[in-house]
């Protein structure tokens, strides 16, 4: 059997090794794992050598005796340039697993979201409290917000999860869409069907729609957000007039080597579909793939990579120029959701007022703070809390960050040490009765905005 060599790149980055904001290093810590690097490559990787059929995909004699199976993740008859599916060799095929009976889902929701009326309110959040009782990622899931719904195949979810344990013998798995990871408190371990991913709080992870996963805390707590994508897959935005470089640089998104467990012990097996939790149990580990290859595979990006460009004449460009994935919708131009991130930047534009303007928009603005604070917002936005500015609220500074921009020097100067990001939607985004009724809900957000002085001289 001719063996294919391992694509074996590295991205030698670690996050957890450097302070929030510090530049990128380039010497890889012992004992991290190494990646495939590059988004949406054809990858191949192979866990023990010969896994991996040679110039077919489904040989009568899979080598090794295992099983090959694929996973689409686009439609078979998608685009080329938009087609994602991979095939796994794997020591049983995931077919093979008892019938699925329904589970409590917890504080978990999805569309249509209609369990409470969706108020025009701009909204704030406090960061949600780490459990005391044991819990893991699956049963830390917390539903703050959504739109469309994932039988329609448009819209996202908005979950916060809070876990203090590891998933030990649990598997996870979400049919209803794909997941965007924004870790705020805690390293995880990401030990997937594709292979392991180690994400620390300033990286993002995506888990495509359907692949088993199960979580591991780094740090013995964590918390962070998560956007459930219902739509199409999120894929790097178009540069137009930047060129061919800038934003997230496609080499800087790293995907797992293949890694596989061969055991034989009860595991219980989660799937979200159609908006709820339903549960069987294997007689085995699923994360069984020897070797995999293809497009459609998990992947992490590391946030201190992204080329933050801004003006450097006068006034902000819209903040369009933050995005680093986009789910584009059937509207050209209009996304299903993009997420956009607001990181350390230098502060230059002269004669202009500096933080962002006042502003009311058409698309929903959902926004998380990984660290540090946003420029925006004098405080009361704190790290693991959330903001919802929906269509047409009017939002923008707080009176004292404005007083304050009014007063500041414009010297150059930058904003250290942060780390915003925002999921905008083009549907309303609406909360769940837990994020309406929670008492991390600020009752007295809209007081930001009092006190701005009558300053007109005509
Ligand atoms: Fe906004």
């Amino acid at each position: 059997m001719t063996t294919v060599s391992t694509i074996s790149t590295v991205s030698a980055l670690d996050a957890a090794s450097r302070a929030p904001g510090e530049a990128p290093r380039a010497a890889k810590p012992a004992g991290a794992l190494a990646y495939q690097s590059g988004f949406g490559n054809e990858f191949a990787t192979e866990a023990l050598a010969g896994a991996l059929p040679v110039g077919q995909n489904s040989p009568q004699q899979v080598p090794l005796g295992l099983y090959a199976e694929q996973l689409s993740g686009t439609a078979f008859t998608a685009p080329r340039g938009e087609l994602r599916r991979s095939w796994l060799y794997r020591i049983r095929p995931s077919a093979s697993h008892p019938r699925f009976r329904r589970r409590d889902d917890g504080l978990l929701r999805s569309g249509p979201f209609t369990e409470v009326e969706t108020p025009p309110n701009r909204l704030r959040w406090d960061p949600l409290e780490l459990p005391t009782a044991p819990t893991d990622f699956v049963d830390g899931l917390v539903t703050m917000a959504g739109n469309g719904e994932a039988a329609s195949g448009s819209g996202l979810s908005i979950h916060v999860y809070l876990a203090n344990r590891s998933m030990t013998d649990r598997v996870y798995f979400d049919a209803d869409g794909e997941l965007l990871l924004v870790p705020q408190m805690g390293g995880l371990r990401l030990a997937t069907e594709f292979g392991r991913l180690d994400v620390e709080p300033g990286e993002i992870a995506v888990i495509p729609r359907g692949v088993r996963f199960r979580v591991e805390l780094r740090d013995g707590t964590a918390r962070g957000y998560v956007c459930e994508n219902h739509g199409a897959l999120l894929r790097l935005p178009e540069l137009g007039a930047i060129g061919s470089n800038g934003l997230a640089n496609p080499r800087d998104f790293l995907t797992p080597l293949a890694w596989y467990e061969d055991q034989s012990r009860p595991v219980e097996l989660v799937q979200k579909f159609m908006g709820h939790l339903w549960t069987t149990e294997l007689d085995r580990s699923p994360l069984d793939v020897i070797a995999w290859h293809g497009n459609l595979a998990p992947y992490k990006y590391d946030l201190a990579h992204f080329n933050t460009i801004g003006s450097v004449s006068f006034d902000h460009p819209d903040p369009s120029i933050y995005t680093v994935l986009t789910s584009p919708s059937e509207i050209r131009g209009t996304a299903n959701v993009d997420f956009v991130v607001f990181p350390p930047r230098w502060m230059v534009a002269e004669h202009t007022f500096r933080p962002p303007w006042f502003h009311r928009n058409v698309m929903n603005e959902f926004m998380g703070l990984v660290h540090g604070s946003y420029d925006a917002k004098a405080g009361g936005f704190l790290p693991g809390g959330a903001s919802l500015h929906n269509c047409m609220s009017g939002h923008g500074p707080d009176a004292a960050a404005h007083a304050r921009a009014l007063a500041d020097p414009l010297a150059p100067h930058k904003i250290d040490h942060t780390l915003a990001f925002m999921f905008e939607s083009r549907l309303v985004i609406r909360p769940t009765r837990f994020a309406l009724t929670t008492p991390a809900l600020q009752p007295d957000y809209d007081a930001c905005w009092q006190g701005f002085p009558k300053t007109f001289t005509g």
